[in-house]
């Protein structure tokens, strides 16, 4: 079967050009498993319950976030109406598993595929340069003896390289898939682990390329050549949609492809 993890969407930009591709990407590809990185989805600072609605209506079967989940308050409320065994669109809307506890809302999602095939996605937090998260390491273990699914996808949201590869490695074997984001540049390093689970560092943001990151690079860019607080805002231009596409077979769970996807306008 093949899954489709959409790379965070940033911005109008990211949610318009996700819009104009992520159709013909699952009908040309049979896709059976959609889940996207929804935190920057709102004007580059968190997901509003409207805009997971509407990725919910784009075919999105799980929505993950990270550290931007609580920057739309609103959110808080939508993903506390599901109970934990609900299968209703907020309880698919994760924030990372391994948050501080009592944290409302959920790091994991089980569910079936239109064809049958259980499946469960994973928002797990990097640690490293990243604040209020427990070790992802520790943290998975103890989500992994939990889950009934063999296709399991793991969103690792952080911020560095070293941390990402290593989750990649621990987990081979164990998930079908570790896929990276939050740092919104796109990595070439996609590659099928020996033990049989999908790797990339990083899917790369869906949004705005003529950016610093999403972000208007004017703005950023006063950032950092004064030191000097300000405002920042979505950047418009260039707009891409990346996402990973990952075969595997649905019995074991086990990956046997991964191709990187970049598309424009
Ligand atoms: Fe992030």
């Amino acid at each position: 079967m093949n899954l489709l993890f959409v790379g965070d969407i940033f911005g109008s930009a990211g949610r318009k050009i996700v819009r104009a591709h992520i159709g013909h990407v699952c009908q040309a590809n049979a896709v059976e498993l959609v889940v996207i990185n929804a935190e920057n989805a709102a004007g580059g600072f968190g997901v509003t319950p409207q805009i997971a609605e509407d990725l919910f209506d784009l075919g999105a079967d799980v929505l993950t976030t990270g550290n931007h989940v609580w920057d739309k308050r609103e959110l808080i409320e939508y993903i506390s109406s599901a109970p934990a065994g609900s299968q209703e669109r907020p309880r698919r809307v994760l924030r990372p598993a391994n948050l501080q506890r009592g944290t409302p809302g959920y790091g994991v999602f089980e569910g079936t595929t239109h064809s049958g095939v259980g499946y469960a996605v994973v928002d797990l937090m990097g640690r490293v340069y990243m604040t209020g998260t427990n070790d992802p390491f520790e943290a998975i273990d103890g989500l992994l003896a939990a889950i009934q699914a063999k296709v399991i996808v793991v969103d690792f949201h952080a911020e560095v390289t070293s941390e990402k590869v290593a989750m990649g490695w621990y987990l081979d074997g164990r998930v079908t898939a570790v896929l990276g984001t939050h740092t919104h540049v796109p990595t070439a390093d996609e590659r099928v682990l020996p033990g049989g689970t999908a790797y990339q560092t990083d899917v790369g943001m869906s949004g705005p390329y003529d950016g610093v990151i999403g972000v208007e690079k004017d703005l950023v860019l006063h950032k950092f050549l004064t030191g000097m607080p300000g405002k920042f805002e979505a950047a418009k231009g260039n707009p891409k949609m990346c996402a990973t596409l990952v075969t595997c077979d649905a019995a074991s769970g086990r990956a046997s492809a991964v191709q990187r996807i970049m598309l424009g306008e």
